[in-house]
């Protein structure tokens, strides 16, 4: 039998040092909130080791919009939402865990995470479990070296067990020792469940302090790990902007190692949940989001952005492009400058050339649109030419029409499309033309009016530096 493990992420905090009105543990970071990626590392954990694992996550401030984001984002997880009416400390936020989630004392082991340390993988996770199962402990602690301890619980170390003095109570002496609390820990739930009954808050903080559980002489275990960067805590902006530039190093390091080309590791934002092949080129400045996947050979170039796009193969997004929902077919290039809103299908070889609006249309293979176009609510055949400064007229102010453009048709600079409208294949719509008509197969359609010319009548319209001199 697998054993049963109880996740508590402590989500009750403030978070006041970060300034906004936001629950600390709603904040942003590369497309996930904070509270997000502790949740995330404690699932890949407990599924790395088979482990039947339930979360509880302890919420206080803003809790119903804390619970909302959770109950939507980790729907495929059991998750519990005590409440911890008063911030009186971490071990009175694990008292309400325990007092609202009936199954938590029936749980073997328990795990406690804070909701703040995004860089935190299962892979710290693993190595504080192995401890403790390897040396038989009743809890372990994770710890670690850092030339700048003010403000960690300091580890003191006994020849059996330890204890964390807060920054607070410790003496002069202790408070020169490097070896600090992360904050993280496993306890056997039964240790725990007696020890926390016991826990005060005589100490210069009057909270109930979760770290007063490891004691002297006890079973209980600091795990020291090499790198402070995992468990990097955000209770600042400064702190914020440090994860975020470490979380994109680690995103972007992987790619690189992955044969993705990641010219500028520093400047370039991908987030985690973006698959990208081999053998892709990302310039710097690109920002990368949500459900985006780029498949191999293509190229994505200085100040791009993607949402939630699927990018085939060979495909060359040129500069500064924006693209939201969007398929880009295979060989297809767009931009510089390049709008793709949501409901863009571009068939293979498709060309979207600069200041180019598509939006909820497909454009079947080799179409091009090359410059200073809008494309809303179209269907286009294959091999169709759209000239420079193309509209589809697509509102009318309560509902949006359906252009259509039959394959192997060309459609002249500056034309207008007055929707609901059909142009049938092989048609030819001459330049200026306003179409609000429907156009046939191999029909020929021109809308504007006559030019006329005046021989010699231009001295009359021409003035200042103009003006044509007379004699
Ligand atoms: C805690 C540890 C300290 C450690 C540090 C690592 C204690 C007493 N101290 O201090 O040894 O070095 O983390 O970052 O635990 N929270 C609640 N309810 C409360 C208080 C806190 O839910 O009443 C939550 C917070 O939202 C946060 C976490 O617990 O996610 C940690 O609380 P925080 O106040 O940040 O503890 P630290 O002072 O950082
Ligand atoms: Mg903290």
């Amino acid at each position: 039998m697998s054993d049963k493990i109880g996740v508590a992420i402590l989500a009750a905090g403030l978070g006041k040092r970060m300034g906004v009105d936001i629950a600390k543990p709603l904040i942003p970071l590369m497309g996930k909130k904070l509270l997000d990626f502790s949740i995330d590392a404690a699932a890949d954990f407990a599924r790395s080791h088979s482990l039947n694992a339930q979360f509880g996550v302890v919420v206080g401030h803003q809790k119903e919009k804390v619970a909302e984001h959770v109950k939507l984002h980790h729907s495929d997880k059991e998750i519990s939402f005590p409440f911890q009416k008063e911030q009186l400390g971490t071990a009175d936020a694990l008292r309400s865990y325990f007092n609202d989630c009936p199954w938590a004392k029936d749980t073997d082991f328990t795990l406690v995470l804070c909701a703040d340390t995004p860089l935190l993988t299962s892979t710290e996770l693993s190595t504080l479990w192995e401890e403790l199962k390897t040396n038989q402990a009743k809890a372990v602690a994770a710890s670690f070296k850092t030339p700048k301890p003010t403000g960690y619980g300091r580890i003191v170390r006994f020849d059996k067990g330890f204890q964390i003095v807060e920054e607070k109570d410790a003496s002069e002496e202790q408070r020169q020792i490097t070896e600090v609390n992360s904050g993280l820990y496993i306890f056997e739930t039964k240790m725990i469940l007696e020890n926390l009954a016991s826990i005060d808050s005589n100490n210069k903080a009057g909270e109930f302090y979760l770290t007063d559980a490891f004691k002297k002489d006890s079973d209980v275990y600091p795990v020291c790990f090499d790198s402070e960067t995992p468990f990097l805590g955000v209770n600042s902006p400064v702190q914020l902007s440090n994860a975020l530039h470490q979380l994109k190093l680690r995103i972007n390091e992987s790619l690189q190692a992955s044969g993705v080309l990641v010219m500028d590791k520093a400047h370039t934002y991908i987030e985690p949940t973006v698959q990208i092949s081999a053998g892709t080129t990302i310039y710097p400045n690109c920002f990368l989001h949500g459900e985006t996947t780029i498949e191999s050979g293509a190229t994505v170039e200085p100040g791009t952005i993607i949402k939630d796009s699927v990018i085939k193969t060979g495909v060359l997004i040129k500069a500064y492009s924006y693209l939201e929902n969007a398929l880009v077919g295979e060989s297809c290039q767009v931009g510089p400058y390049a709008r793709l809103r949501p409901g863009t299908d571009l068939g293979e070889k498709v060309k979207i050339g600069n200041f180019v609006e598509v939006k909820k249309a497909k454009l079947e293979k080799a179409v091009s649109v090359s410059h200073l176009s809008y494309v809303g609510d179209a269907e286009v055949g294959e091999n169709v030419n759209i000239g420079c400064g193309f509209i589809t007229c697509n509102y009318d102010g309560e509902a949006k029409h359906l252009t259509k453009i039959g394959k192997d048709s060309f459609i002249g600079s500056d034309t207008q499309m007055i929707a609901p409208i059909n142009i049938g294949e092989r048609a030819f719509v001459a330049s200026g033309s306003t179409i609000n008509q429907d156009v046939p197969d191999e029909g020929f359609a021109l809308s504007r009016s006559r030019q006329v010319t005046k021989e010699k009548m231009a001295s009359r319209f021409l003035k200042g530096k103009w003006a044509i001199k007379k004699g």
